[in-house]
C-alpha cells in the first residue's frame, strides 16, 4: 500500500498543473502544415524544420530533440517511445517502437523487496539510480524515423540544430519543469547536471539554463546518428554514469539495441477506424477495447456528454487493466494474445456485463481467455516523465510520437547531458506489485534481460473511410488511453472545436485503484450522479496531457486544427 501511495506521488509528480480555461494559444487551426507539442519551443523547432522543405518524420525528429533540452523531465536521447507514422503516397501505417530495453543482466526479482529494505527504499530502486536505467532507444527511433521516413530534403544535423542552439544558447524554464524540479528536489541533488541547474526551492521559472553538454551531444547526433550512442563515446558516458548510479548496464547491452517495426492495432468504431499502439504498449488495447464497448452500449440516438457517458467510460476501461495486469508484457519475451483481448466475441462478452445505473468492481469485470485463446504467459525465468507530439505535413504524412524517460527526470541520474530513464519501474516489480502508476504487473512483465516493459504510451490516428482525420497521443502513464480517447470523443462524437475538447474536464478509472479521479471542472451534478451509481468519485489535479491534432476537410479545403493541453504548457506551430 506504501508502495501504491508513494506511485500516486510520483503520478501527482508527473501531473502537476490545473486543468485551467483555455488559453487563447493553446489551440490554432493552420492550412498547411502543423505541429503540436507540450512545449512552444519544441513545436517551433518542427515547424522550422518543416518550413526549410522537411517531412513530418523530419519535423517530428526534431521535435523529439528539442523537447530533450527544453523539457527535461519528460523526455529526452536517454529515454524511449513509439511512433505511428501515416505516409500519405501509399497510405501506409507503420509503428516503430524504440522503448528501452532491460540490460543482459536484469532478473525477475531485481527489485523484490530485499531483507532491511524500507518501503521507500524499496520502490525507489527500480525509479532512482542507476538500476532504474533501461538501455535507451530513443537516438535509434529519432534515426530510424529519419532513415525511413525522412523527406531528404533537410539533412539530419539540420534538424538537430534547433535543439543543440537551445542547449548551447539556453532557454527560459517553463512552469511545468520548474514545478517538476521542486517535486523531486532531494532525488536531483544526486547528479551533477540536475544538481547544478537548482537553487534552494528548485528550478525558477523563467531562469534561463543552458546545457553546453547536451549540445554536444546533439552537434554528435546531428552528424553521425544514433550509432555512438551505443558503440563509442556517449554509450562509455552512459555505462559509466549507470555503473556510478550502482546500475547492471553494460556496453554489450547498447550495442545490442535496436528498434522494433511492428503493425499497429486498430479496430472499427463509431464509424471510423482507429489506429493505435500494438504491445509492449497495454494502451492501445485499453481505448480500442473501450472504443467497442461504447459503442456497443450507446443508447438511442447516440451518447450525449453527461453523467451516464462518464459512467460507461469509466466502466469500459475497467477490464483491460485487469487484462493488463493478467496477459501484457514484451510480445518477442512472452505470450502476448492481442489478437484475443480484442475479438468480438470478448467483447461481446464483456459489453453484456455493464450495468447503467451500477459501477461494477474490478472482479466483475474478469474475463479469463480460454486455453485455446492463449498460451499462458511464459512462466518467468527463474536465473535471471513523457511527452505526446503530432505532426500533419503538406503531403498530409502523420507523425504521432509519444516519447518517455518514465518519471520526472526519469532516474535522476545523467550521462552526456542526458537524462537517464527510469523505465525499468514499468516492469512488475514483483508478481502483482504496483508500479509508479498503481498498475499491477503480471509475471509476463517481469523484468527480463533485453525484454521492454509494458507501456500506457498509445499514439494513435484515426481515420473517417481512407482519410485520416485526427492525430493524438497523450503523456501520464496509467491515464494516457484514458484521456486519449476522451479528447478523440469529444472533438469526432460531439463535434467540439479542438481546443474546447482539450479543456473539458476529463475523468479516469483503472479498476485497480478502485477510485473513480475527477478533474475539477467535472460538476457537481455529474460527481453525484457518479456517486448514486456507487463510484468511489475523488478528485485530481489532471488526467494526463494531450496533444492532438484533428484535420478538417471543408468544400475541398484542408484544415489543421491543432491543440496543445493547457494542462501543460504547450503550444501548437504551423502555417
Ligand atoms: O510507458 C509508460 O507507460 C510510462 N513510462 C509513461 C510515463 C508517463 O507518461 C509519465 N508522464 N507524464
Amino acid at each position: 500500500m506504501r508502495r501504491v501511495a508513494l506511485g500516486l506521488a510520483c503520478l501527482a509528480v508527473v501531473l502537476v498543473g490545473q486543468a485551467t480555461p483555455s488559453r487563447p494559444s493553446h489551440a490554432a487551426v493552420y492550412a498547411r502544415y502543423a505541429v503540436a507539442a507540450d512545449h512552444p519551443l519544441a513545436s517551433d523547432a518542427g515547424a522550422r524544420v518543416l518550413a526549410a522543405g522537411g517531412n513530418a518524420a523530419d519535423a517530428a525528429a526534431a521535435t523529439m530533440l528539442a523537447l530533450g533540452v527544453v523539457s527535461p523531465a519528460s523526455s529526452g536521447l536517454g529515454g524511449g517511445g513509439f511512433a505511428l507514422y501515416y505516409r500519405a503516397s501509399d497510405r501506409s501505417l507503420t509503428f516503430l517502437d524504440f522503448r528501452e530495453t532491460a540490460p543482459g543482466a536484469a532478473t525477475n526479482d531485481m527489485f523484490a523487496r530485499r531483507e532491511g529494505d524500507t518501503d521507500e527504499v524499496a520502490a525507489q530502486r527500480s525509479m532512482t539510480g542507476g538500476l532504474a536505467v533501461a538501455v535507451p532507444g530513443e537516438p535509434a527511433g529519432i534515426d530510424a524515423l529519419i532513415a525511413r521516413f525522412g523527406s531528404r530534403r533537410v539533412t539530419r544535423a539540420q534538424i538537430a540544430s534547433h535543439a543543440e542552439r537551445y542547449a548551447r544558447e539556453g532557454f527560459a524554464v517553463s512552469r511545468y519543469v520548474s514545478d517538476s524540479s521542486r517535486v523531486a528536489l532531494a532525488l536531483l541533488r544526486g547528479d551533477t547536471l540536475l544538481a547544478g541547474w537548482l537553487g534552494a526551492d528548485g528550478i525558477a521559472q523563467g531562469a534561463r539554463i543552458t546545457n553546453p553538454q547536451l549540445a554536444a551531444t546533439l552537434r554528435t547526433f546531428g552528424r553521425q546518428g544514433a550509432a555512438p550512442f551505443y558503440r563509442g563515446a556517449i554509450a562509455r558516458a552512459i555505462v559509466d554514469a549507470v555503473s556510478a548510479r550502482g546500475g547492471v548496464m553494460t556496453a554489450e547491452d547498447l550495442a545490442g539495441y535496436a528498434v522494433r517495426e511492428r503493425t499497429p492495432i486498430s479496430r472499427d468504431a463509431f464509424g471510423r477506424r482507429w489506429v493505435s499502439a500494438p504491445p509492449p504498449s497495454a494502451g492501445g488495447i485499453t481505448m480500442l477495447q473501450s472504443l467497442a464497448l461504447l459503442e456497443a452500449w450507446q443508447p438511442e440516438g447516440g451518447w450525449r456528454e453527461g453523467a451516464a457517458f462518464r459512467h460507461a467510460l469509466t466502466q469500459s476501461w475497467i477490464g483491460s487493466y485487469v487484462d493488463r495486469a493478467a496477459y501484457l508484457g514484451d510480445p518477442d519475451h512472452a505470450d502476448v494474445p492481442t489478437a484475443a483481448l480484442l475479438a468480438d466475441d470478448r467483447i461481446a462478452r464483456r459489453a453484456a456485463i455493464f450495468d447503467r445505473d451500477r459501477a461494477l468492481p474490478a472482479e466483475r469485470w474478469e474475463l479469463p481467455l480460454a486455453p485455446d485463446e492463449t498460451r499462458a504467459p511464459s512462466a518467468p525465468p527463474s536465473d535471471h516523465g513523457t511527452s505526446h507530439l503530432c505532426v500533419v505535413d503538406e503531403e498530409g504524412n502523420i507523425a504521432a510520437v509519444t516519447t518517455t524517460v518514465n518519471l520526472l527526470f526519469g532516474a535522476r541520474v545523467s550521462a552526456a547531458g542526458m537524462v537517464l530513464n527510469d523505465e525499468m519501474d514499468d516492469f512488475a516489480r514483483e508478481l502483482g506489485a504496483p508500479n509508479a502508476f498503481g498498475l499491477p504487473g503480471g509475471a509476463a512483465n517481469l523484468p527480463r534481460p533485453g525484454a521492454r516493459p509494458v507501456s500506457s504510451m498509445a499514439p494513435t490516428i484515426v481515420f473517417e473511410g481512407s482519410r485520416p482525420v485526427m492525430c493524438v497521443g497523450a503523456s501520464g502513464g496509467s491515464r494516457i488511453p484514458t484521456a486519449t480517447e476522451q479528447v478523440a470523443l469529444v472533438s469526432l462524437l460531439f463535434d467540439a472545436e479542438i481546443g474546447e475538447a482539450m479543456s473539458r474536464p476529463r475523468v479516469h478509472q483503472q479498476g485497480s485503484p478502485a477510485t473513480t479521479l475527477v478533474e475539477r471542472g467535472v460538476d457537481t451534478g455529474t460527481r453525484l450522479a457518479l456517486w448514486r451509481r456507487g463510484h468511489d468519485v475523488s478528485e485530481t489535479p489532471t488526467v494526463a496531457n494531450v496533444q492532438t491534432i484533428r484535420i478538417v476537410r471543408r468544400d475541398g479545403v484542408v484544415e489543421l486544427h491543432a491543440a496543445s493541453d493547457p494542462r501543460k504548457d504547450g503550444e501548437p506551430r504551423g502555417e
